[in-house]
């Protein structure tokens, strides 16, 4: 049997990572797999029951009641969180200032590791986050690391929240992106780092059809 192709995007905060695979995924008709979403939403999970972020005890013992599932509508990934849709509530800032801390806890990057794994068994598949070509999919037939001028980040996720309704500053937007890359740079558990065969792709000054064509480009080897 044809073993199935799985895109693996990594790389910093708000650069765009997730326009990128959804538009990929369109295109080819594969799946496409958030995995930042499964850490927003297993955070917004603690922040609801208001759990103690410093006691690892209870961050373990509550991930027995967390259950997460995707569905995709519109090429639009959804994610639920005991079968509740959180996926608008999960772009949120609180959420967003609390993220980095949760996924540094080994525990959890297992048991989140564990499910990405799974899905990308047997089918067809984008998955962006932040180890998907170094942790999660080391074989993944293609890999991209994805960057862009902080500010220009930052922008573009100002633009998008206030879209949104949200009441944020710039400023703010860019403090949040700044922390998120320090902590996931630094941390013990898989580190954000480039995979080695990863290919680099900075967008700054690229639009979203030129990353498309990019991406593309890469991949027709594996599209025949
Ligand atoms: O969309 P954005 O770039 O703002 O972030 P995201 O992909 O939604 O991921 C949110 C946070 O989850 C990141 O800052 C990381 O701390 C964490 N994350 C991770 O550790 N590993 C992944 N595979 C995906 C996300």
């Amino acid at each position: 049997m044809k073993k199935n192709v799985v895109v693996a995007i990594d790389g910093y905060s708000s650069c765009g990572k997730s326009t990128l695979a959804k538009a990929l995924a369109k295109k080819l008709h594969f799946i496409y797999v958030d995995s930042g979403a499964m850490y927003r939403a297993v955070t917004l999970y603690f922040l609801r029951n208001q759990t103690d972020l410093h006691q690892h005890d209870l961050i373990i013992d509550a991930l027995d009641h967390i259950d997460l599932n995707f569905h995709s509508r519109d090429y639009q990934s959804h994610i639920l969180l005991n079968g509740e849709e959180v996926s608008e509530e999960i772009r949120q800032m609180p959420v967003s200032e609390n993220v980095s801390k949760i996924a540094s806890i080994k525990e959890i990057r297992q048991a989140m590791v564990k499910q990405q794994q799974k899905m990308g068994r047997s089918k067809n598949m984008v998955m962006d986050g932040r180890d998907i070509g170094t942790v999660v999919f080391p074989d993944a037939q293609v890999k991209l690391f994805m960057t862009a001028d902080p500010k220009i980040r930052a922008e573009r996720r100002y633009k998008e929240l206030k879209a949104k309704g949200e009441e944020v500053s710039l400023e703010e937007i860019f403090e949040n992106i700044a922390h998120r890359d320090y902590q996931d740079t630094t941390r013990q558990e898989s580190p954000l780092i480039r995979a080695e065969d990863a290919i680099i792709l900075d967008n700054t000054n690229l639009t979203e059809t030129e990353q498309l064509d990019f991406a593309i480009e890469n991949l027709k080897p594996y599209l025949v």
